[in-house]
């Protein structure tokens, strides 16, 4: 099949997430095109997609701006096929996040007005690196609230990455 992979990626932990995903189903035998919807418009992107995988991250409650204009730009015609949204946040890392992480995807499904195929909450990580003293503050104080988790050097990650792996096989399947 013919699968595009429409993203975005913040820090870099979705855009490490979806080169696994485009390898694992590269080696499944499928052809796979990448579209960052921060660098290109969505114009054209999905001309021959068979299914659709959808990633970005969460920050401040929200994937980005950018993503979800492609994801009205393109509307129709992601509506049309098959599509997994893999939505990256860290509630997504807590059980007692997951009600929060879905609060976020369905208000991107309302301002959207797209509702994928299937949807999975995908735990993110924490790149300290990355982040400047406002940002350290949000991760730790509103993304990581209520859990005292232990960060290395650099951060932790939190992605699962076998469990990831099981759920694009299944959507991949059909
Ligand atoms: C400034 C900032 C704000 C964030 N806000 C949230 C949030 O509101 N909820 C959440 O679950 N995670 C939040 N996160 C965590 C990110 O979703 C997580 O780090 C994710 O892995 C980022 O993906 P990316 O590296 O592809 O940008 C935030 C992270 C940063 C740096």
């Amino acid at each position: 099949m013919d699968i595009v992979i429409l993203f975005e990626t913040v820090e870099g932990q979705t855009g490490k997430i979806v080169g696994v995903v485009a390898e694992q189903a590269r080696d499944l035998g499928h052809r796979v095109t990448l579209c960052d919807t921060a660098q290109k418009t969505v114009n054209g992107a999905l001309n021959g997609a068979d299914r659709v995988i959808l990633a970005a991250p969460v920050h401040e409650r929200r994937h980005p701006r950018s993503f979800e204009a492609a994801l009205v730009a393109a509307r129709a015609e992601l509506a049309a096929r098959p599509t997994l949204m893999l939505s990256v946040s860290l509630k997504a890392a807590f059980p007692d996040g997951l009600e929060e992480a879905r609060d976020y995807l369905i208000e991107m499904e309302m301002r959207t007005g797209l509702r994928p195929t299937q949807e999975v909450l995908v735990a993110g990580a924490v790149r300290l690196n990355a982040y400047d003293y406002y940002e350290r503050q949000i991760v730790r104080h509103v993304a990581l609230a209520g859990h005292e988790v232990a960060l290395g050097e650099s951060g932790r990650e939190f992605t699962d990455w076998s469990a990831l792996e099981a759920q694009v096989a299944a959507f991949l399947r059909g």
